[in-house]
């Protein structure tokens, strides 16, 4: 299968690099001191998704994400605005809130019952008297940068990355035409925990030569119409439908019976559309909904898939018309698929990644978001252009 391929990522003036023709080493992929040292270069600053507005619209209600050692929780204020805090009580350091989400007059710890209002303020002290020179205005709940995008709402734990309209900023037209701030949820978070690097499931993303070899229902679904790009921060992949019938039937189903979207040019009306944010969180876009992606690190070899499903309503009496449900249905029935076929292989190419035999391997000239993915690691983490790890204790001496 050819497929169409540029990359926009802006060259500089650096010079050739030896090394832009290959992969990153196998080392990288496991050692957990390459994984302290991506922690500081670069995982901790990268926005994540939390939630979207309208999972939060009602004052009171609350989402949380766990992400790198830290929790936090996105709260509607009565006031209406969004707001994200640390879920970490201000007395003795309990966590707050349990679980992904809920609705709360207050936030009251299951400690010692210290609560907070919705906007994060300390309200409420039992044995008030004990604390004579406690100033609860400065025992609020601490703050954590919220950014609005198109309605989604992502947290950052540390200043540093882009902000994601900064990293979107080259599609910002093609993605208004998705209508996102007015989708819904279809479904709750999903948290898949898998036994990989972060990155084995992020290269695989943004991968597009395994589509014909790995992907046989993907392939009878595009044909040759897949392509993909590499921006500064940003991969965009799409796969356009091919006219001539699948033979197998959810796939010839889904091509008959995708219905019109209206509010989409004729260009997007029967595209996938993917991409990847750096490092780690991805959009896949369909005509018939939305799903939000974030390959969340936990170890160097431990990594949860964070997903959760949108979809536009289309009318405000009639939410879910039945052609859409029905596309949608065998949306899933075909990704199911295509995410059993990808699990097993990532699984296949970690184990690889682990071997004393493997250090790197070539990039193809058509694989340039591999390529600038790669060339970024190598310049936020300079040992990443080593073959094997330095010597124990490298992440330490180099921060
Ligand atoms: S730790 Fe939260 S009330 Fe004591
Ligand atoms: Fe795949």
């Amino acid at each position: 299968m050819a497929t169409h391929l540029r990359s926009v990522s802006s060259p500089s003036a650096e010079e050739f690099d030896p090394l832009d023709d290959m992969s990153l080493p196998g080392w990288l992929y496991h050692d957990p001191e390459f994984f302290e040292a991506e922690q500081r270069a670069f995982l901790k600053s990268a926005p994540q998704l939390v939630c979207h507005e309208s999972d939060i619209a009602q004052p009171g209600e609350w989402r949380s994400l766990d992400y790198l050692g830290e929790s936090v929780v996105v709260i509607r204020g009565d006031d209406g605005a969004a707001r994200a805090f640390g879920n970490v009580c201000r007395h003795r350091g309990s966590r707050l809130v349990d679980g992904t989400g809920g609705c709360a007059k207050v936030l009251t710890c299951p400690y010692h019952a210290w609560s907070y209002a919705r906007d994060g303020r300390l309200i409420g002290v039992p044995h008030r008297r004990e604390y004579p020179s406690l100033r609860p205005d400065e025992l609020g709940l601490v703050p954590v940068p919220l950014e609005a995008w198109h309605g989604f709402l992502f947290v950052t734990l540390q200043p540093g990355a882009p902000s994601v309209a900064q990293m979107m900023a080259p599609y910002e037209e093609e993605v208004a035409l998705y209508r996102f701030a007015e989708l819904r949820a279809i479904g709750r978070v999903t948290l898949r925990p898998r036994p990989l690097n972060w990155k084995t499931i992020a290269d695989n993303y943004s991968d597009h030569l395994h589509i014909p070899v790995g992907h046989p229902g993907l392939s009878r679904l595009f044909g040759r119409n897949y392509a993909i790009e590499a921006q500064d921060h940003v991969d965009r992949m799409e796969g356009e439908l091919v006219e001539q019938d699948s033979d197998n039937p959810s796939e010839r189903a889904y091509q008959r019976y995708l219905p019109a979207v209206d509010h989409l040019p004729p260009s997007h009306r029967r595209k996938w559309l993917y991409y990847k944010l750096f490092p780690n969180v991805a959009f896949d876009i369909y005509p018939d909904q939305v799903d939000f992606m974030q390959f969340i690190p936990v170890s160097a070899t431990e990594t949860v898939i964070r997903e959760i499903s949108y979809a536009l309503p289309d009318a405000p009496d009639y939410p879910w018309r039945r052609e859409m449900k029905v596309a949608r249905y065998l949306n899933w029935r075909i990704n199911r698929r295509v995410n059993a076929e990808d699990t097993e292989l990532i699984a296949r190419v970690q184990l690889g990644m682990q071997s004393q035999s493997y250090v790197a391997g070539p990039l193809g000239t058509s694989e340039v978001c591999l390529r600038s993915f790669a060339q970024k690691l190598r310049r936020l983490i300079p040992e990443a252009r080593l073959g094997s790890p330095p010597p124990a204790g490298w992440s330490k001496r180099a921060s």
